[in-house]
């Protein structure tokens, strides 16, 4: 049994690391993943700013350069093409902090855990647009002081625009998880959030996500294949040839 598309009008996207990995950004989890080569508590805490702020700025600055060599797949393009045609209420969540969605041309896009292409100002608070290392500790465009830090959501800080990502949960009719193990909140507890209002669930990963059985429905396989299909199964089979 499946959704109906007839019947669908707001839809949130929640998309994890497993859309990245066929345009060749490594995921988190996976066999030879990021968190198998560095430990979270090195790279990816507050706590391992404040210690060895090198090894994170050195750590980031590796990421964001992998990032901007890499290129949208398939699935970021059938994304986009449902941003950009479906009539109804979209909101796209990702966990990403690559800019590959953007890239391929979504729109209605939230960054939950920041973005590498962004820097954060701890003296003044900017954010800036950024593709180049930090490691050097360049000035701060808008204050000019050397106080900037990757615009990433960090373990044990809090993810950005709940409040926005809490009210289209409520209002989904659909929610489709893609990508994503379900190691991590609070995304991992938007499938119960979009379940409880009322929204037909659905995962579309390589295999069973850690919370798959809280989804009406599990489809196993590669991104690449799955979303288009999954997006011309609402928007019609002509529209992404
Ligand atoms: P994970 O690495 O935890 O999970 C990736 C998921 O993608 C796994 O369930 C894989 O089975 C699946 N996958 C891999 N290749 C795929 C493919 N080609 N097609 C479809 N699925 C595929 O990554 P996330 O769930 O995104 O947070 O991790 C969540 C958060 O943990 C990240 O945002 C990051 C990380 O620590 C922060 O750094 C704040």
């Amino acid at each position: 049994m499946s959704f109906n598309p007839d019947t669908i009008r707001n839809i949130v996207v929640l998309t994890g690391a497993g859309i990245s990995a066929e345009s060749g950004i490594g995921t988190f989890r996976d066999k030879g993943g990021l968190w198998e080569k560095h430990r979270i508590e090195d790279v990816a805490t507050p706590e391992a700013f404040a210690k060895d702020p090198d090894l994170v700025f050195r750590f980031y600055d590796q990421r964001r350069a992998n990032i901007q060599a890499a290129q949208p797949n398939p699935a970021h393009w059938a994304l986009a093409a449902l941003d950009a045609h479906w009539p109804g209420m979209l909101t796209i969540v990702t966990q990403n902090v690559d800019d590959l969605h953007e890239r391929a041309g979504a729109r209605r896009l939230i960054h939950m855990h920041g973005e590498h292409l962004s820097a954060w100002c701890r003296a003044c608070d900017a954010r800036t647009r950024w593709h180049d290392p930090l490691a050097h500790r360049p000035p701060c465009p808008s204050c000019g002081q050397s106080a900037l830090r990757p615009d990433i959501v960090w373990f044990g800080e809090i993810p950005y625009r709940m409040d926005e990502i809490d009210l289209a949960l409520v209002d989904a009719d659909l929610f489709v998880s893609i990508g994503t193990s379900g190691a991590v909140y609070p995304a991992a507890g938007y499938v119960q959030t979009a379940r409880h209002y009322g929204a037909w669930t659905l995962e579309l990963n390589l295999e069973p996500s850690q919370g798959s059985i809280l989804f009406h429905e599990t489809r196993l396989g590669k991104a690449t294949d799955l979303v288009p299909d999954f997006v011309r199964e609402l928007l019609g089979e002509e529209v992404l040839d």
